[in-house]
């Protein structure tokens, strides 16, 4: 799929060059006022006032994001037309910017069009610049088009067939042609991070093992020109990774610690340093989880697959900062040799465990990631994990949960997900919470009870995060939907992106 960028200025009588341009479809914005702007006025007017006849009809639906195919309009060198409704001028949030467009798309890939014209980035977004609105505007197609095939033998007949699109220009406003081009450049290098985190979501963990994961960064690492290093399971225990090591060992499948470095600037600056949690199957272990739905626990590795797929966006962006992206990853299987309740193990930091619940497995993976990210002298620390159930309870699909003592980075992260539209929401985490986590037997239990139990799992990463800036995300709600839609988002790719893009500046 190919983006471009045009400007237009519908301001000026001469310049229709657009709307004569040959092209499989044009797609142009309505407001739902008596007077007409920019492109639809001037489509109005060539011809002979059909649009405002449509919206008077009721023919362009009333509602926002309402669409309408025209076919062959006299005058017009596309052979279709596509209307969208804007809603009430002035109204134009980001969210219902973003709605429009999927809506758009949505017409658009219903037919065989191939090249399209594509005119709502020409239209004012509350707070947003045409920057963003090209960007959403490429997202919300990649977002439609993406489709699971890996393992199917044939792509189902109820499934609609990928997309015909190969051509796209954007058109913006004259000035904004700069901004558009390199927001297209972003949307396409988010685009192609989120494509990447979806798919090894919904790999099978069968599939998608710890060394699948391995030899994915590495592969990346070849392609995009990164420094990756995997540790083996001789080596995780030459390091006294003792957490993450004994939730491995209940799985033949051998564990592995992904190093990703991306370092434009050597070591002249603190990097960034993303832990994900790569647990490619959860059953629990011996607290083996109930049946019902316990497929759904191969996307337990969502944190350490949108790690990847941030360091494909960012590599492909070349974003000027200093990143490091680390992945514990193994399974969480029952077995003889698996941990048991009241097993006491020794973290790399030296603080022993005692495992009440061998199923709350994400934190005693990621205990030993953060441990090691000291030796980076990062500038921040951010984990993301499908850490807690009870996130899911508290937070529902909408919003990741947001865990950090430092208002500063837990702002930044807030707004780069407000901004990207893949919000997180910030949840406590007082001292208080983290007496929870109090062991006769050892430094810390792994569990804290019910009440709160996303809260403490926070608490109980905290633990050992003491030396740096320290954020925890956690996406169980967010990663992933289930029932009939059931599939990887890609989440928080694009928040992760836009949090590394800010922090750059
Ligand atoms: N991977 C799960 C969290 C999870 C559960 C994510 C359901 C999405 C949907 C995690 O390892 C887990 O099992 N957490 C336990 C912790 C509990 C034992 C304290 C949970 O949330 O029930
Ligand atoms: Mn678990
Ligand atoms: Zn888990």
């Amino acid at each position: 799929m190919d983006f471009s960028t045009e400007a237009c200025d519908w301001n000026k009588a001469a310049d229709s060059t657009l709307l004569d341009a040959k092209s499989d479809c044009i797609v142009v914005g309505v407001f739902d006022a008596q007077t007409l702007f920019g492109a639809a006025k001037r489509l109005d007017s060539i011809t002979n006032g059909l649009v405002r006849r449509l919206v008077k009809s009721g023919d362009l639906g009333r509602k926002t994001g309402a669409t309408l195919m025209l076919h062959e309009v006299d005058g017009v060198g596309a052979s279709r037309v596509l209307l969208v409704g804007l809603g009430k001028p002035d109204a134009l949030d980001p969210k219902t910017f973003t709605n429009v467009a999927r809506a758009a798309w949505h017409a658009v890939l219903a037919t065989r069009t191939t090249s399209v014209m594509w005119m709502l980035t020409q239209v004012t977004v509350n707070d947003r610049n045409s920057g963003w609105s090209a960007r959403m505007s490429v997202l919300t197609l990649r977002e439609l088009v993406y489709q699971y095939t890996r393992t199917k033998s044939s792509p189902a007949a109820d499934e609609p067939h990928g997309s015909a699109i190969k051509r796209v220009i954007v058109v913006v406003n004259p000035g904004d042609k700069k901004v558009a081009r390199i927001a297209l450049k972003e949307g396409i290098a988010i685009s192609n991070g989120i494509d990447l985190t979806r798919e090894l979501g919904n790999l099978p963990s069968n599939i998608c093992t710890p060394t699948y994961l391995a030899d994915v960064a590495k592969q990346l690492a070849k392609d995009w020109n990164l420094m990756v290093e995997v540790l083996n399971r001789q080596q995780i225990e030459a390091l006294r990774m003792g957490a993450f090591l004994s939730v491995a060992k209940g799985s033949p499948q051998l564990p592995q610690f992904i190093i990703l470095q991306y370092q434009p600037f050597g070591e002249k600056q603190a990097p960034v340093v993303l832990i994900g949690k790569g647990i490619t199957f959860d059953s629990g272990g011996i607290s083996i989880k109930p049946g019902e739905n316990m497929d759904e626990m191969k996307y337990d590795m969502c944190g350490a697959g949108s790690v990847l797929g941030t360091f494909r966006t960012i590599a492909e962006m070349g974003l000027k900062l200093n990143i490091i992206g680390l992945i514990p990853t193994c399974e969480n299987m029952p077995s003889g040799y698996a941990n048991k309740p009241g097993d006491i193990v020794t973290s790399l930091s030296g603080q022993t465990i005692e495992i009440l619940n061998t199923d709350a497995e994400g934190r005693l993976i990621l205990c030993d990631a953060l441990t090691y990210a000291e030796r980076f002298k990062p500038a921040a620390v951010i984990d993301i994990a499908t850490l807690t159930g009870a996130c899911v309870i508290a937070l529902g699909s909408h919003n990741s949960g947001l865990f950090s003592k430092d208002d500063a980075l837990a702002d930044r992260l807030l707004a780069a997900g407000r901004y990207a539209l893949d919000p997180a929401w910030r949840l406590p985490i007082d001292d208080e919470y983290c007496g929870q986590l109090k062991s006769n037997f050892a430094d810390m239990a792994n569990i804290g009870g019910r009440p709160a139990s996303s809260v403490t799992a926070a608490c109980f990463l905290s633990h050992f995060t003491k030396t740096y800036p320290w954020a925890h995300l956690d996406i169980a709600g967010t990663a992933w939907k289930s029932g009939s839609k059931k599939g990887a988002t890609g989440r928080p790719v694009s928040l992760l992106t836009q949090f590394l893009i800010d922090w750059a500046k």
